[in-house]
């Protein structure tokens, strides 16, 4: 695609996902800030265009200084530790975006790559083309917690490798673009397998193309693959990963076209994330969150699946935690591996449980008034869960 027709106007999925990012951005610097000893965190913005559409809209890094703006106490946080890295291959874009930025008073921006040191609220500019391995070095050096959103139009420059990198570092986490729209047929594609396996990893393509062999439907097959995504991104399990599904329209029928995949190693983050993505779908899966564009005519297509993915959580539950009691908190964090489910949604799932007499509830005995409430917060704050 070309960037002059991107950037003419918003479309309504361009809009989710710059909230997605802008509104994580609000937890990301509350958590880090409250943690980090390190002098400075950075948000890193690989792919970021120029900040606003043609038609005045604002893009993911306007709508980030928008919340900065918004928000004293956010503020006040960055103007202590926060830098940003905005890179973006088209030196025409980073210029517009620079003129963006000096419209929120921006001052100190560099056009380099970022080094300390520098004062907090340093806004760093670079035109690298992804893959680039001088981005990669850059990314091994920076030695504080990062926020990354990777967003190419393809998926070039996307690879696990580089994910690791990020997210493995203390309190760093990454948002980035699965191009499902390409990626699905290059996985039968020999002449792009390298591009392919530097995000499924070999073994993964070779899981996937064997279990696609199976599949008999479209979204069978969509589900194969993400649900090979989820266990590769979150190193088998052991960090969260949370997708978040956008569809199109073709003329008769929705299609995925791509997925906004937010991958991090901490428990909170992962909470906050399902219930940001929450707020902007209009559809729950096990697996993933969805975005379905409006349009009444298709509006049956709609697929909810959600009742059945309930049953098997209720199932794995019982399951896995017979005979043990544990706090609220720790059980989600333990569950939030296998799906995107809220807070919220998971209380409603035990309470079904609770009144089948399979589970029991407690709160601390001491506390009192709307503490003693029996309720999701309440329950994730304080409580714990029997399975009977
Ligand atoms: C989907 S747009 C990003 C939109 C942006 N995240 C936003 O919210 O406004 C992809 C951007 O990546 C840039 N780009 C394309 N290929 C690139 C590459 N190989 N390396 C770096 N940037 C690239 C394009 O110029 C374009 O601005």
């Amino acid at each position: 695609m070309k960037s002059q027709d991107f950037y003419m106007e918003q479309t309504d999925s361009s809009l989710v996902k710059s909230l997605i990012v802008s509104n994580y951005f609000d937890t990301w610097l509350n958590i880090v800030y409250g943690y980090t000893n390190k002098n400075f965190v950075i948000y890193v913005d690989l792919y970021c265009g120029p900040g606003e559409y043609e038609n005045s809209k604002k893009s993911t890094p306007a709508l980030i200084m928008d919340k900065l703006n918004s928000k004293e106490a956010l503020m006040k946080k960055a103007k202590n530790k926060l830098l940003f890295w905005f890179n973006d291959s088209n030196p025409i874009l980073t210029k517009k975006l620079t003129e963006c930025l000096q419209t929120y008073g921006l001052e100190n921006i560099k056009f380099d790559k970022p080094s300390v040191p520098c004062n907090p609220m340093t806004v760093f500019i670079t035109n690298y083309e992804l893959p680039s391995v001088e981005i990669e070095t850059l990314i091994r050096r920076l030695d504080f917690p990062i926020l990354a959103f990777l967003d190419p139009w393809g998926y070039k420059g996307i690879s696990k490798e580089l994910i690791d990198m990020i997210v493995n570092k203390p309190y760093s986490d990454c948002i980035f673009f699965f191009n499902y729209n390409r990626i699905r047929p290059a996985i039968e594609n020999e002449n792009v397998i390298e591009h392919v396996q530097k995000i499924l990893g070999s073994e993964g393509l070779k899981n996937v193309k064997e279990r696609l062999m199976m599949a008999t439907t479209q979204y069978q097959k969509e589900i194969i693959i993400l649900d090979e995504i989820i266990k590769y991104f979150s190193n088998n399990y052991r960090r969260y990963v949370v997708p978040f599904r956008f569809l199109t329209y073709t003329t008769q029928k929705q299609r995925t076209s791509h997925y906004i995949i937010f991958v991090t190693k901490n428990s909170t983050a992962q909470k906050v994330m399902k219930e940001i993505m929450s707020k902007l779908c209009s559809d729950t899966h096990e697996l993933h969150f969805s975005y379905i564009p409006p349009n009444p005519q298709l509006s049956f297509l709609g697929i909810d699946q959600s009742d059945e993915s309930k049953e098997k959580i209720k199932k794995r539950l019982l399951q896995t935690y017979a005979g043990k009691e544990l706090s609220f908190k720790e059980l989600y964090a333990k569950e939030g591996y296998y799906n995107v489910y809220t807070v919220d949604q998971y209380f409603d799932i035990l309470k079904d449980l609770e009144i089948e007499g399979k589970v029991v509830f407690s709160l601390p005995p001491t506390k009192k008034g709307n503490d003693r409430k029996l309720s999701a917060d309440n329950l994730y704050k304080m409580g714990k869960v029997k399975f009977v």
